[in-house]
């Protein structure tokens, strides 16, 4: 198949190349080869005790443990970009998580999973505490990586974040060219400063993953972009689909179609056997359903075993195995749902993990409206819930930007599930 738009795929088959995992998985940045990682962008990962799942019981409860957490350590920024979810600026931002709040945080954290923790922003290193925080963190048992934007990288900081624990960082580079990142990012140098940081990452042996968030501005350039990736010595590629929230919601124009995202997503399947570095679909739940089909129609079964991760991976991880931290406490989903399901200076994160509304909502995909809510693939895919939210203002929608129709007879089969639950319910 082609890359999109017509793109051919242009990326060399290369030996000995990196498989890996990162300060990826989902919503909100993720580095490679961590132990037990989840691989995302920044971020994956799945509830335990799940069907299909390594060791599943059938009659035990589903346990929900995060997996990846963002934490949002300031908005403020020296980038200003176009798409941002934060619609973040300079700042300075007032009422920011203190050192002790954001430690309270991790310990809270700590006592009951071991997630990745994204250190995001904004720019985190903008902030005064970010080495003793990351290595608070770090000695906790928590697997720390960053996303920082690049202008504040040198060989010295990314000693610093090797000394703190930090496992991997990830850049983000949102075109091919100078002009192309410099006019995505609106700063005057952003595209070098990010070049010069990824070099001075490689020499301190740093390592890193590249995001980009796909837009009809860089769509056509996706193919030599991960050419570019490769060559810099990333770990791993993580493309972003564009979520209209923040500033990128005045990017609706910018969105690809529906029929592109599909035939995007279908290059994206392509490329997971090509690609000699890990590459991982983010934000894109329609991924996971495309990639099943398509090991499907070849009469592959996937399992852990025959494909590591992508069997373990959901489309959307949201309130599932990941969260989100704001910079003032708020806890969400995930960043790009601006919906506030919490606040870690009223309440621990684990509480609200455990009782939040929405996230209990998030982990109930029968109760998803329209087409996500019986589809085959709910429980691999899910649908974006910010983009559902961005379009008709309820989370619990169908991803507009899947075209996928479900059959019939799984939408008979989700009802009857449901009724043999409510009356079980009942007759308790
Ligand atoms: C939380 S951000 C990392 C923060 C960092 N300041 C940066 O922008 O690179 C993780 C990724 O999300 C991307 N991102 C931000 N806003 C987005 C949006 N509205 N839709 C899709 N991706 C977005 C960023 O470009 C980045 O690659
Ligand atoms: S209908 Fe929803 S759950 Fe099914 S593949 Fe599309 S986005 Fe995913
Ligand atoms: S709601 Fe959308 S943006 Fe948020 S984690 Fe799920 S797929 Fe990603």
């Amino acid at each position: 198949m082609s890359g999109p738009k017509g793109h051919p795929h242009q990326v060399p088959d290369m030996q000995g190349a990196h498989p890996g995992g990162g300060p990826q998985e989902d919503g909100g940045g993720h580095p490679a080869h961590i132990p037990g990682g989840p691989g995302s962008s920044m971020g994956g990962g799945h509830p335990t005790n799940v069907p299909g799942g390594p060791g599943y019981d059938p009659s035990a409860k589903k346990v929900w443990t995060p997996r990846l957490i963002a934490w949002e350590m300031t908005r403020s920024c020296n980038l200003d970009c176009v798409h941002c979810r934060a619609a973040a600026r300079f700042g300075p931002y007032e009422n920011e998580l203190t050192t002790e709040e954001g430690k309270a945080f991790l310990k809270d954290v700590a006592s009951f999973a071991k997630p990745i923790i994204i250190m995001t922003g904004g720019e985190p290193m903008l902030r005064d505490d970010i080495w003793e925080l990351a290595r608070y963190g770090t000695d906790l048992g928590l697997r720390m990586v960053m996303a920082p934007c690049g202008f504040l990288v040198t060989e010295e900081s990314a000693q610093k974040m090797i000394d703190s624990g930090i496992m991997r960082v990830s850049f983000s580079i949102d075109g091919l060219t100078e002009e192309s990142h410099d006019n995505f990012r609106r700063v005057p140098g952003a595209y070098a400063s990010v070049m010069q940081a990824i070099e001075s990452a490689n020499k301190v042996g740093l390592d890193f993953q590249v995001n980009t968030t796909i837009t009809k501005h860089n769509l056509h350039e996706l193919p030599e972009l991960l050419d570019l990736v490769v060559s810099l010595g990333a770990k791993a590629y993580h493309p972003f689909l564009l979520v209209p929230t923040g500033r990128g919601a005045n990017l609706k124009d910018q969105e690809i179609s529906p029929e592109d995202y599909e035939k995007t997503l279908s290059w994206f399947y392509e490329m997971r056997e090509k690609s000699p570095i890990q590459f991982k679909p983010t934000c894109a739940p329609h991924y996971y359903r495309i990639f099943r089909q398509g090991e499907k129609e070849k009469g592959i079964a996937v399992s852990p075993e025959t494909h590591g991760l992508d069997a373990m991976s959901k489309g959307c991880m949201g309130g599932q195995s990941f969260a989100f931290v704001g910079h003032r406490g708020e806890v969400q989903i995930c960043g790009f749902l601006d919906v506030k399901c919490g606040d870690i200076r009223e309440e621990p994160f684990s509480k609200v993990w455990d009782t939040s509304k929405v996230f209990k909502e998030m982990r109930a995909w029968d109760d998803y409206n329209g087409r996500c809510g019986y589809c085959e693939y709910r429980s691999k895919c899910g649908g974006c819930r910010a983009r559902a939210y961005a379009f008709t203002e309820d989370y619990m929608d169908e991803e507009p930007f899947c075209t996928y129709q479900p059959s019939e007879s799984a939408k008979k089969a989700r009802d009857a599930k449901k009724a043999k639950e409510a009356a079980a319910k009942d007759e308790k």
